[in-house]
């Protein structure tokens, strides 16, 4: 039903498409496989009229459609969900709904909306209330008003970039149910996804691109993960990272009965105390929504606590200021890393050299740096982290997602922290990258660093952490050593079922 033939488009420095060829089948799920930087979100903001392609030409249904903005794109029933998502905060979910239907008449009942909504939600299982402001939504909630908003419309493709990074496992698997009713019902998806496992689950065919090209379409039925791994990277890859433990020094962060409010002015860090030693990792599972992301922030500065303290190498941070934090040795991988790690429209090098939280800006690295230092030491940053970038002073914005969070990393991993606050460092990027990360947290924490380490991903807190902590509705309910055969147990405790565990 759709082909997209023969597609090209550039950047400076960059061929992003090279000669690309592209199908959907009515009511299939295709999903466009490849590494950070390997065309996919370019491809896909063709299709949905955000960039206009150099050549080639897209078909519906046998007709040549010009795809010239996403109005456009929504008029030939194509939505897409971006990687990054594009909800007004202060709007309400059905506010924000309305306002994806820019031509419809300006009076459209909010109720009405509303009620559509509700019905529309029910159909296929996606969660959300209409009447919540946007910026009070959990990610999950938001990326289902993202898609509401698209069946809203109408649309018969519905094009998904990486919509499961932002996803723990059970909101995966409400998604993926919601897939299912919407194929039954006819709609054709194009999924993003760098995880192979779900890639294998949800697709019927797959598109494997690499540096802008298509190097395979493959049903899924003839394929394994395997061998999509190779047709990818073009070669083998297996993440080989084994954790070396390396005996623990002194505390150099420690949380003492920690008390904090989330942006709804809700308790969600409710009396948390932890100690995370020099040359240890101590992982932090848990459903997202559970206070995880305020216990970051709160540690970082960018959240001031209820009550509690908070100690970096034995000095009070409490009250500190963020570059007070910084110059003391704390680094943030924060989650939200385009919302908040970056300034999009800064160069890559401006981003490596300064960071900007809610408006304190505060410089990294030396102080005293002339220019031609800081062009020096962003090359060196952007090889040693494999950035694929024109330069260094191309905007950030321009950056593929997956190197946006490479810049991220690589600005915060290596000023020689003593404490690094990873939350969730390897979403959304590719294996090779991936495996990256883990070296070098690894390699952190053999230099001495301590690292709390917040993810969804249960295999990921296994093979970097020392000790896993679980925790729930604002409090550590446990802790587990940190081996495979817990999952079963930290599963039950993440659900708030079980709340003791083993040993420290
Ligand atoms: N507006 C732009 N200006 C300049 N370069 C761009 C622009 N958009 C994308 N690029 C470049 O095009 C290439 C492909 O990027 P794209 O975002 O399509 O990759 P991707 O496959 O989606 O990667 P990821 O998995 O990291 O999201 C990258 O090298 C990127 O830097
Ligand atoms: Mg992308």
């Amino acid at each position: 039903m759709l082909e997209m033939k023969n597609i090209s488009k550039s950047f400076p420095g960059v061929k992003a498409c090279d000669n690309v060829s592209f199908s959907l089948r009515h009511g299939e799920v295709h999903t466009l496989l490849g590494e950070n930087g390997a065309g996919k979100t370019t491809l896909m903001n063709i299709l949905f009229g955000i960039y206009r392609q150099d050549s080639g030409d897209v078909y519906l249904d046998g007709r040549h459609v010009n795809i010239t903005s996403p109005h456009a794109a929504l008029k030939h029933g194509i939505g897409m969900v971006q990687q990054h998502f594009t909800l007004v905060p202060s709007f309400t979910v059905a506010e924000n709904i309305v306002l994806g239907l820019r031509e419809t008449n300006l009076f459209v009942q909010t109720s009405k909306v509303e009620e559509r909504i509700a019905e529309l939600s029910d159909r296929y299982g996606l969660r959300v209330d209409p009447k919540a402001r946007a910026w009070t939504l959990s990610v999950g909630e938001k990326q289902r008003a993202e898609i509401l908003k698209i069946l809203y419309t109408g649309a018969k493709i519905l094009i998904l970039d990486e919509p499961t990074a932002v996803l723990v496992p059970q909101e995966t698997r409400t998604l993926f149910e919601a897939l299912g009713k919407m194929k039954e019902a006819g709609t054709s998806i194009i999924f993003i996804s760098h995880k192979l496992e779900e890639v294998m689950q949800i697709s019927d065919r797959i598109t494997v691109l690499r540096q802008g090209s298509v190097v395979d379409t493959v049903d899924k039925s003839a394929t394994t993960k395997t061998k999509l791994a190779r047709l990818m990277v073009g070669k083998d890859v297996l993440i080989d990272v084994q954790r070396e433990t390396v005996e623990p020094g002194r505390a150099l962060l420690e949380v003492r009965d920690l008390k904090a409010r989330d942006d709804r002015g809700l308790i969600s860090v409710n009396g948390i105390s932890l100690e995370v030693h020099a040359g240890e990792v101590l992982g932090i599972a848990g459903v997202e929504g559970n206070g995880q992301r305020e216990l970051a922030e709160t540690i970082y500065g960018m959240r001031m606590p209820e009550s509690g303290s908070i100690l970096l190498d034995g000095n009070d941070i409490t009250g500190a200021s963020i570059s007070k934090r910084v110059g003391l040795g704390l680094a943030f991988v924060p989650q939200d890393r385009k919302g908040m790690a970056i300034s999009p429209n800064l160069s890559v090098e401006e981003n490596l050299f300064s960071k900007n939280y809610a408006t304190q800006t505060v410089r990294c690295h030396a102080l005293f740096l002339n220019k031609r230092d800081i062009s020096r030491v962003s090359k060196d940053l952007i090889a040693s982290f494999s950035i694929a970038t024109p330069s260094e002073k191309t905007k950030t914005k321009y950056l593929s997602g997956g190197n946006i969070q490479k810049v991220v990393l690589a600005r915060e991993l290596s000023s020689e922290p003593k404490v690094i606050i990873a939350a969730q460092p390897t979403r959304g990027l590719d294996v090779g990258a991936m495996e990256f990360v883990y070296r070098t947290l690894q390699q952190q924490k053999k230099k001495g660093a301590a690292i709390l380490l917040l993810a969804g991903d249960l295999d990921e807190l296994f093979r970097l952490s020392d000790r896993v902590a679980v925790i729930y509705s604002g409090r550590i309910v446990g802790y587990t050593p940190s081996d495979p055969s817990y999952r079963e147990k930290i599963g039950l405790m993440m659900s708030g079922a079980a709340s003791e565990g083993d040993e420290r």
